[in-house]
């Protein structure tokens, strides 16, 4: 999604704003723009597309100043063209935004009515307008600081934006509804809407707080809330965010597709503290309230896309080994449905981003109506919005993840959440010490498992001529396993571009069936502990329409059914373990099959690797 950058420098404003929008071009953009201040003067340079031409464009005719703002964007009000790109100007000043301003229109008209002439399709453009007409307004009496709370107050909806005036070698900042944070180094101080962008320029990094707004010139930073100035605490830069190379990989996919084993081996490292033949002990340092709250009578979960369907998976192992009510919904829904809480009743939010709207609202919306129950977040980021207003975060240790489509988050999640349900069970007692062990010995075998699976890539590069000339793709699977058939068949549609579907093969006599022939392939997941029989005979329903057969599974080779027209072995896994390996798969078969078809694989179109809008 958008990202932002601002800087005021000592250096080369125009060389700072380029490399944090590189690092920001995972986050998935369609136009990107920058403006300095040079002598009193601002000068902007915007390009519709990718980074490059923006690149491009200033390597022919460089500006330079050491005050300036960047962008990219990724469209939501008008098209990805050159005028609807950030910055916008307007009468000496300039703006980058994230977020939606959703009373945009009503100030449009007004601004319309005084005489302004609007140069692009956006939302955001009414904010530089705003703030020339509150400068104009209050003239130099007043100054910045008011005109841009002026500004500020007039916006409804969300926002993370940078102001640069011709005036002035500062910048002003305001974030409400989406990330904002500072950097800086000796070279001067930096706004960015992303910690990785920082990574290079900036030494340390303050997150700023919702409703936060304030001024950075090369050696200071000043932030109010409320009108009151307020101090924040500077703190080192993750130095996850230090590295994004793609390490001789194709791609950041390909890479954080193999970095799955080490990533279940940190978490193991991390959480579970008991050596051979002591008590199994999980902690979560970052959420203590676990280790002493009693079981809750109901358990919600909420997220989106990737982070949605490990939830759902999760959803089998509470119900079966905690024997509490569980419901899992989309943020999307969650937050609009009037969803009945009640008392007694935990939350656990699972994102990569830690900073998705949808899941950032229903967090609140949470924790509004009933103050006293407890927010759980499972977060890739634990200095996002997300952890920062959950009552307990458990990190999910996989290191900055670049590719959109999310990999080695998704398996990470799936391992916390079991840890996590093993915690709660033993440490209630609705799991005793030798199955809690066994399903801890069955967790670190997954690192030598993935390890297997992944020297397996070429099998599932082979099977990508079945993905040729089709219609579509179907995902098939039973239990904690029909989750994964989605997740297969989001990650075959958001990179590749072909139409999948992931069914509970229980479901596919009610509809999909219709759909299958010999150009719709089926990939099945076939899993000992989940329904075997019952989805072997589905398995046989789509042979007889003629579809061909991708099968997965950790059978043994004599009960593998006849005429599938390939088989990819799992090994052999309890019911915490086995979806940990089905993962790997499905992540290979949708990386091979996009590569084939010669799509962006880490910057899939109309993507954002962080949806902070809803
Ligand atoms: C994953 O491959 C997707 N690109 C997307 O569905 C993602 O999982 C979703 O946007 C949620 O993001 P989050 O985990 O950062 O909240």
């Amino acid at each position: 999604m958008c990202g932002i950058i601002g800087a005021v420098t000592d250096e080369d404003a125009q060389k700072s704003l380029l490399d944090a929008l590189r690092r920001m071009e995972y986050r998935g953009y369609d136009s990107a723009g920058v403006c300095l201040r040079e002598q009193g003067r601002l000068h902007c340079r915007k390009e519709a597309g990718k980074l490059a031409n923006l690149e491009q464009s200033l390597d022919k005719k460089p500006l330079s100043g050491h005050a300036g703002i960047g962008h990219t964007r990724w469209a939501t009000h008008g098209g990805p063209s050159r005028e609807n790109a950030h910055p916008h100007l307007a009468d000496g000043v300039a703006v980058v935004h994230n977020g939606i301003i959703e009373n945009h229109e009503i100030l449009r008209q007004a601004l319309t009515a005084d005489g302004v002439a609007f140069r692009s399709e956006t939302d955001s453009e009414v904010i530089p307008w705003l703030l020339s007409a509150a400068l104009a307004a209050g003239g130099k009496s007043t100054g910045m600081d008011v005109a841009w709370q002026q500004t500020v107050d007039q916006l409804q909806g969300a926002y993370a934006m940078v102001a640069l005036t011709a005036a002035d070698d500062c910048l002003w900042f305001a974030r409400r509804g989406s990330p904002l944070l500072l950097g800086r180094s000796k070279h001067g101080i930096y706004a960015a809407s992303d910690a990785l962008a920082l990574a290079g320029l900036a030494d340390e990094v303050l997150y700023l707080e919702e409703g936060d707004i304030g001024r950075i010139s090369r050696s200071d930073a000043v932030i109010f809330q409320d009108g009151v100035q307020v101090q924040r605490d500077w703190q080192a830069i993750p130095l996850a965010e230090q590295a994004a190379g793609k390490d001789g990989f194709d791609h950041f996919m390909q890479k954080e597709i193999f970095e799955q084993p080490r990533v279940i081996a940190d978490i193991l490292s991390a959480y579970v503290k008991h050596g051979v033949g002591e008590r199994p002990d999980i902690v979560f340092p970052a959420a203590p309230l676990l280790d002493t709250a009693p079981l809750p009578n109901r358990i919600v979960m909420v997220a989106c896309g990737t982070s949605y369907h490990a939830a759902l998976t999760a959803r089998y192992w509470l119900e079966r080994y905690l024997q509490v009510s569980v419901e899992v919904d989309v943020a999307s829904e969650y937050r609009y449905r009037n969803p009945v809480i009640g008392p007694d009743t935990w939350l656990i939010t699972l994102s990569q981003s830690g900073e998705t709207a949808d899941t950032l609202e229903a967090l609140r919306l949470f924790k509004s109506n009933t103050p006293d129950n407890l927010a759980l977040t499972l977060c890739n980021v634990p200095e996002s919005s997300l952890a920062r207003e959950s009552d307990g975060t458990i990190a999910l240790l996989a290191g900055t993840e670049v590719g959109v489509a999310s990999t080695k988050a998704y398996t990470a999640q799936l391992a916390v959440l079991a840890l996590l349900v093993l915690k709660i069970a033993y440490q209630n007692g609705v799991m005793n010490e030798a199955d809690t062990k066994r399903h801890l010995t069955a967790m670190r075998q997954v690192v030598d498992g993935m390890h297997v699976l992944l020297s397996q890539a070429d099998r599932l590069q082979a099977l990508t001529p079945l993905f040729e000339d089709i219609h579509g793709a179907l995902f098939l699977g039973r239990g904690p396993c029909f989750p994964l058939a989605l997740e297969g068949a989001l990650k075959l549609k958001e990179i590749s571009y072909l139409h999948a579907e992931g069914y509970a093969a229980g479901e596919m006599k009610h509809g999909p069936i219709a759909l299958i022939d010999a150009k719709l392939p089926v990939v099945v997941l076939a899993a000992r502990k989940y329904h075997l029989q019952k989805v072997l005979s589905n398995l046989r329903e789509v042979q007889a329409r003629g579809a061909k057969v991708i099968l997965l599974t950790d059978m043994r080779d004599e009960d593998i059914p006849d005429n599938v027209n390939a088989v990819i072995r799992l090994p052999e896994g309890d019911s915490f373990t086995t979806p940990l390996f089905a993962a790997i798969p499905l992540q290979f078969l949708a990386y091979y099959v996009a590569r084939a078809r010669g799509t962006d694989v880490d910057q899939p179109r109309n993507l954002a690797k962080s949806v902070t809008v809803e």
